[in-house]
């Protein structure tokens, strides 16, 4: 094997990686004490540059949706990710570094003894981590993989971010694993937990010893007349994206219903492929429930500033047209033109083909805190309410859902795992990601470091002096350092500390 002198041991930091060109790909090095070792360079998720995040706490953590990696293996510990870095040799020699251009084999889990049979009911984010998780255990029993998707375990953030901005085609929406197992197409039509028994629509039957529901939510059309006029759609789906794309092809002008995040998003991709783009909306300032008043209004703002026309505190009376929408007629008198509609106005669990368990008020199944909802039966995802730090909690964010997942997953192989990560959510919108850290809901105070208005800073939702939830806008590393503290609880003094030190 080649190696190649890349560095000096006395250049490398040990907050933060390195990128170097080693003979064949650019590698990060990674430096704890005086050992130093090289992983690819990329994040196996999206591909950001590693050396753009931080290494805390025994962890490489991506910048953009902090995913995290063992320093020690690269083995993924915390998604986005679904796979480990790739590794490469390292010599250090009179403290100068060289890399092999040859990766190290990665070590295969051992193969359990397993000859029980798996279902995962769900190919979308939470499915998805849960099956590469079954395998990175060694699970090698019966796995039954199920959903009623056509081509299923794609990447379901970028729809609203790119696909129906004209950006991607519906086909390259990025896959969630390379090696995807074959898994069962087939909608499920009922599960009876007492029977430990899975029907399909088409007749198949499956009898399983143990099952995961990830089956997400559905999005919820508004209940008005003209909601079945075509170019009337909702987006959750693949599916949808590509109607919307295709749509858009030929309009002019779009109405946005609702100021969801999925809604804006919308509102975003739409405006910069130039359409006139209207948002209807109950409220005066969006988001603000989840973000706050402040927030809300600086991303009103940045949509505003972009050309999008926001209708507030009202909502739509009823959707005109002959076979197609062409207006949308408000509760407060006014029609808007509209050659496609988006309602962006909340989804519900996905739960309605299992009658025999205990569900929430809004269809989630409830779990217990190792997300157990029967004997044998396990939830995660968009569709569970569990226990988080002694609260029922349903979250509808895609590494939340991936995280639950492979607790789920784990749990299903016999451990008793608990959630004790921190909630993590980003948005997109006119080239700016708004990152969200843990589960604002009780905070009475707002601190910011920066400039809301120009769209970079750091905001810190206190509950008196103790941190709920950080939102940022381009202070990617300090929010991946906060990743991980905020897994204790954090001071607002300590939360600045660590954002001034970025
Ligand atoms: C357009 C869009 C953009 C988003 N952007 C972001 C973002 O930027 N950041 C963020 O944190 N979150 C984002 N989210 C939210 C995130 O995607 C969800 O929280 C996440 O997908 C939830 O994962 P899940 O596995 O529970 O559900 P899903 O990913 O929806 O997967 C559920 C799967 O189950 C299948 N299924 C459902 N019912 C059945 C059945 N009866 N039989 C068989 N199969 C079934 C579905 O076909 C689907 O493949 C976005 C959501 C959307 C729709
Ligand atoms: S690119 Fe690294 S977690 Fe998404």
């Amino acid at each position: 094997m080649n190696m190649r002198i890349v560095a000096r041991l006395i250049n490398l930091p040990e907050n933060r990686g390195v990128r170097v060109t080693a003979a064949k790909h650019p590698v990060l090095l990674v430096r704890v004490g005086d050992r130093v070792r090289a992983f690819q360079a990329d994040c196996p998720h999206a591909g950001a540059p590693l050396e753009e995040g931080v290494i805390c706490n025994g962890r490489i953590i991506c910048p953009w949706h902090k995913a995290a990696f063992a320093v020690d293996s690269g083995a993924v510990i915390e998604p986005p990710a679904l796979v480990g870095l790739t590794q490469y040799p390292v010599q250090v020699h009179d403290g100068v570094v060289s890399v092999g251009d040859e990766p190290i084999a990665a070590e295969a889990a051992p193969a359990r003894d397993e000859h029980r049979c798996l279902a995962v009911i769900g190919a979308g984010a939470a499915g998805t981590a849960a099956v590469a998780t079954l395998h990175q255990q060694g699970f090698s029993g019966r796995l039954l993989w199920i959903d009623r998707e056509q081509a299923p375990a794609y990447d379901r953030t970028a729809l609203s971010k790119f696909v129906i901005a004209g950006q991607m085609t519906p086909e390259d929406t990025p896959p969630l694993l390379d090696k995807q197992p074959i898994g069962i197409h087939g909608e499920v039509q009922r599960l009876d937990a007492r029977a430990k028994r899975i029907e399909l629509a088409d007749g198949r039957h499956f009898d399983y010893d143990a099952a995961l529901v990830a089956t997400g939510g559905e999005a919820q059309p508004l209940d008005i007349p003209g909601a079945i006029l075509s170019h009337v759609f909702v987006l959750r789906s693949r599916e949808d994206a590509a109607r919307i794309d295709e749509a858009a092809q030929s309009a002019a002008c779009a109405v946005i219903v609702g100021d969801s995040f999925i809604g804006l998003e919308a509102a975003s991709a739409l405006r910069q492929r130039g359409l006139v783009v209207q948002v209807v909306s109950r409220h005066d300032i969006p988001l603000a429930a989840q973000l706050g008043k402040r927030i809300g209004a600086a991303i009103r703002q940045l949509h505003e500033d972009n050309g999008v026309i926001f209708h507030c505190n009202t909502e739509p009376e009823r959707f005109d047209g002959h076979g197609a929408v062409s207006t949308v007629l408000l509760k407060n008198g006014k029609r808007l033109a509209a050659d496609l509609v988006v309602m962006g106005v909340g989804v519900t669990p996905a739960t309605g083909f299992i009658q025999d368990v205990d569900k929430a008020e809004d269809q989630s199944l409830n779990a217990d805190s190792h997300l157990q909802v029967a004997p044998g039966l396990w939830a995660a995802g968009d569709n569970v309410t569990f226990a988080w730090r002694q609260q029922p909690t349903r979250i509808e964010h895609w590494r939340v859902a991936q995280q639950l997942a492979v607790l789920a997953a784990r749990n299903m192989l016999g451990d008793t795992q608990v959630y004790a990560d921190v909630p993590f959510f980003w948005t997109y919108h006119f080239d700016k990601t708004f990152e969200v850290l843990g589960h604002p809901l009780h905070w009475n105070r707002l601190h910011v470091e920066g400039d809301v208005s120009r769209h970079d800073f750091i905001a810190l939702l206190c509950r008196d002096d103790q941190v709920e939830a950080v939102i940022a806008c381009e202070h990617q590393q300090a929010m991946a350092r906060l990743s991980q503290r905020m897994q204790h609880p954090l001071g607002k003094a300590e939360a600045l500390a660590i954002i001034r030190a970025d």
